[in-house]
């Protein structure tokens, strides 16, 4: 067998659930100097040149994630790895799965995937939950076909029909109610256990960090929904979470075929 290339991973957060993004491997974790992980495993040429590829570019937590593969790879190998993951991107998550579904470009571009929305909606089934940006009813509907009765407030009054008529087709309609307008002028008279947010993100957002401030309504909505007993915001997986201080911090994985070892958003939990 030929000689393992030797593969240095970091920063890492604390907090982070590093498995399913480095994949199997013999992986040793030591803390650096800032607090975060490091990661070192000697990997086989195909394990590393994937690994190389999936992590190129990715952010998380405010950092770009560095990786250093020793002896250096040929290009032809890091080529490959890269087209198979571009693939794995394209075939990754689709969005909803209905024929018929209502989008335009942003609600498509938004959309969380049908099966992640779904996994986030089990979690919570049964509860009454605000979704205060619910664009064209991906989190929505998910949560109502969890079980929860589901406040759907939405300021585009085109996207918050194509949530209607979504959430028809899901069968789903009748346990979200759906509200037109600004949700922070909304959200502090609403009753309900859970304030779930999904902001819009920006088409080109930043891959290395991202702020709260980037992030607008977030700010103001934490602060009119101090009623509520949960507060879950749905950000990118490069946000900074020292820009929320006090908030517990999860990183949520694909769940789709091929997704399944990209982190596709970091929950903050307020
Ligand atoms: C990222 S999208 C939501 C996608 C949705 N979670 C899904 O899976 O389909 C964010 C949405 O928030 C809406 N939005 C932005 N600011 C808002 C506000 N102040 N009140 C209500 N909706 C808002 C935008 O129009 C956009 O449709």
């Amino acid at each position: 067998m030929s000689r393992p290339f030797h593969v240095r991973v970091w920063p890492l957060p604390q907090w982070l659930d590093w498995r399913p993004l480095l994949g199997p491997g013999e992986w040793t974790i030591n803390e650096q100097d800032d607090g975060c992980l490091e990661a070192e495993a000697p990997l086989d040429r195909a394990s590393a040149a994937d690994l190389a590829a999936r992590l190129r570019g990715v952010g998380i937590g405010g950092s770009l994630i560095s990786i250093e593969i020793s002896p250096p790879m040929h290009r032809k190998d890091l080529r490959k790895a890269s087209t198979e993951e571009a693939r794995r991107y394209r075939e990754g998550s689709t969005g909803f799965s209905r024929r018929a579904v209502r989008l335009d470009k942003e609600g498509r571009v938004s959309l969380t995937p049908e099966a992640l929305a779904l996994s986030l909606g089990e979690r919570v089934g049964g509860l009454r939950v605000i979704d205060a940006c619910a664009g064209a009813g991906g989190n929505a509907i998910g949560f109502a076909r969890a079980g929860c009765s589901v406040v759907a407030i939405e300021i585009n009054p085109g996207r918050l029909e194509m949530a209607r008529h979504n959430a028809k087709l899901y069968g789903v309609a009748d346990r979200i109610e759906f509200i037109t307008g600004d949700a922070r002028s909304i959200v502090a008279e609403q009753k309900a256990d859970l304030l779930f947010v999904d902001p819009p993100w920006g088409e080109r957002y930043n891959k290395e960090r991202v702020t709260l401030s980037d992030l607008p309504p977030c700010e103001e909505l934490l602060k009119c929904a101090t009623h509520l007993s949960k507060r879950w915001i749905k950000v990118p997986p490069s946000f900074d979470p020292e820009t929320l201080p006090g908030c517990q911090v999860e990183a949520v994985y694909g769940v789709a075929k091929g997704d399944e070892r990209r982190v596709k958003f970091l929950l903050l939990k307020n």
